[in-house]
């Protein structure tokens, strides 16, 4: 069967799932997200996710909290970029996991216990909460009850490109982390070793960090599953198994039952697709870089001066693609650019709401002139969906893109979250490409 065949069924599934509940409250349907060999990726607000918690947003309430997060996801990645140093790959703990906006159901031990762990393509290493942590949340990883389970020492390199502490100067002893998270909060723990279980795959001696005390008020509950391109990331870990190729299709913002997929290895992923070359910054391994040469609105190819989309690995500017980050931010001459030739061809009056500032009467709707991202050997138009966010009460509807916040000193164009839903988003890290296609995906 084709693969939007059994998407088709799926989704015929799922929705008569959804009828169901509603009628007779009789199945769940999140239990079937588990079947088969994907790994199913969750909106973390979304039914099925285990740290949904019920609330009546509406949709474009949900979406501005999620982004609400976004300005300091963009002080983390600007930070990581205006860094030069080579040899501390992570992050400063700050901003850590303040990206909860999609999480992936793995299986951690033998035998596999189930934890439900955040997707980021920014970051290399995995962090899971685990038992007899304190100040955790209960769904912790129980090391004890895991036969594959083993400890790193500190002299490992894995141990320094997790920022673990150094060794003593005599004896050995496991890799300790202690790291800061906010102004008040840290989080400590053991870099360890054990079974990850991804669908019917299991990457043996998977090393992470094993969280055993936080403290502090805002570290939230979920683990952390890092798909970067640097040395701990899955792709970089999971090795001849997956070849360094993974694909995720996040689902539309709109759905709540429904989740995306995450895929891995190079079985299964699209054969006809279009690709643009990932761009290497030696400063800064763990992003993933793509060359956005131009931006179109309608039939206009925006005036943007080359300078301002170029890729340089000294100051970090150019263009990602980031899991993490829920509105794609430009910096600001480039969004400025973008929004003043989108509201040239729609109808104004314009007004703002939250972080979006061109917001009109969603009867222009008609008119408003789809947003083309033109990459190198790639051009995305981003389907209404992806450009377009509507407002309950107004109707209005707003543009969805952002500049960069003021506050923070960005040279970063994100590719977010919000313009990469149903697509099929292929890394492939051996060959450093990245390919995207439409797909439904929930
Ligand atoms: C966590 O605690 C809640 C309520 O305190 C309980 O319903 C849930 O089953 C617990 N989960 C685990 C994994 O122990
Ligand atoms: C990390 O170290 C600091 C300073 O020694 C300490 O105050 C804090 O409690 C530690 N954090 C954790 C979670 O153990
Ligand atoms: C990005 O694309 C532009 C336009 O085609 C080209 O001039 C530039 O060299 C490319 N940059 C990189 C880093 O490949």
């Amino acid at each position: 069967m084709h693969t939007h065949q059994v998407m088709d069924l799926r989704i015929t599934k799922l929705f008569f799932f959804a009828l169901l509940i509603s009628a007779t409250k009789a199945a769940d349907p999140c239990a079937s997200l588990s079947d088969g060999s994907g790994v199913s990726v969750i909106p973390v607000y979304s039914k099925c996710s285990p740290f949904n918690k019920p609330n009546d947003d509406s949709l474009v309430n949900t979406v501005m909290k999620m982004a609400s997060k976004d300005p300091e996801r963009l002080r983390y990645l600007a930070s990581l970029v205006a860094q030069k140093v080579t040899s501390a790959p992570i992050a400063s703990g700050q901003q850590l996991f303040n990206i909860a906006n999609y999480v992936v159901r793995v299986k951690l031990g033998t035998p596999g216990q189930v934890m439900f762990t955040v997707l980021d393509t920014g970051y290399d290493a995995a962090w899971v909460p685990c038992s007899e942590c304190t100040g955790c949340s209960n769904a912790t990883f129980s090391p004890k009850t895991s036969s594959t389970f083993g400890t790193l020492d500190c002299s490992v390199p894995q141990c320094s490109q997790a920022r673990g502490l150094s060794c003593p100067a005599t004896g050995s002893t496991p890799c300790v982390f202690n790291q800061s998270y906010g102004g008040d909060s840290s989080f400590s723990g053991t870099l360890v070793q054990d079974s990850l279980g991804l669908g019917n795959d299991v990457v043996p001696n998977y090393a992470f960090g094993c969280v055993s005390a936080i403290s502090g008020g805002s570290i939230p509950p979920q683990g952390l599953l890092g798909l970067g391109r640097g040395p701990l990331s899955l792709p970089s870990q999971s090795g001849s198994l997956y070849s360094g190729v993974f694909s995720y299709c996040l689902p539309s913002f709109k759905s709540y039952y429904f989740s995306g997929s995450l895929k891995l290895g190079p079985a299964g992923q699209p054969k006809s697709i279009r690709t643009t070359p990932l761009l290497r910054n030696p400063h800064r391994p763990s992003l993933y870089y793509v060359n956005l040469t131009g931006i179109s609105v309608g039939r206009v190819l925006v005036p943007i001066a080359p300078e301002l989309l170029a890729f340089d690995p000294n100051t970090g500017a150019g263009t990602i693609i980031d899991s993490g980050t829920v509105v794609t931010r430009f910096v600001q001459p480039v969004y400025t650019a973008i929004r003043d030739e989108f509201r040239k061809q729609v109808n104004g009056p314009f007004s703002s709401l939250g972080v979006f500032d061109t917001c009109f009467a969603a009867s222009s709707e008609a008119v408003a002139p789809p947003v083309k991202l033109h990459f190198t050997g790639l051009d995305l138009t981003l389907p209404m969906e992806n450009s377009l966010i509507h407002s309950s009460s107004g109707p209005l509807a707003c543009l969805a893109m952002a500049a960069a916040p003021n506050n923070v000193n960005s040279v970063l164009n994100i590719i977010a979250t919000l313009q990469q839903q149903n697509h099929r988003i292929v890394f492939d890290v051996t060959k450093s490409v990245v390919g995207i296609a439409r797909e439904l995906c929930n």
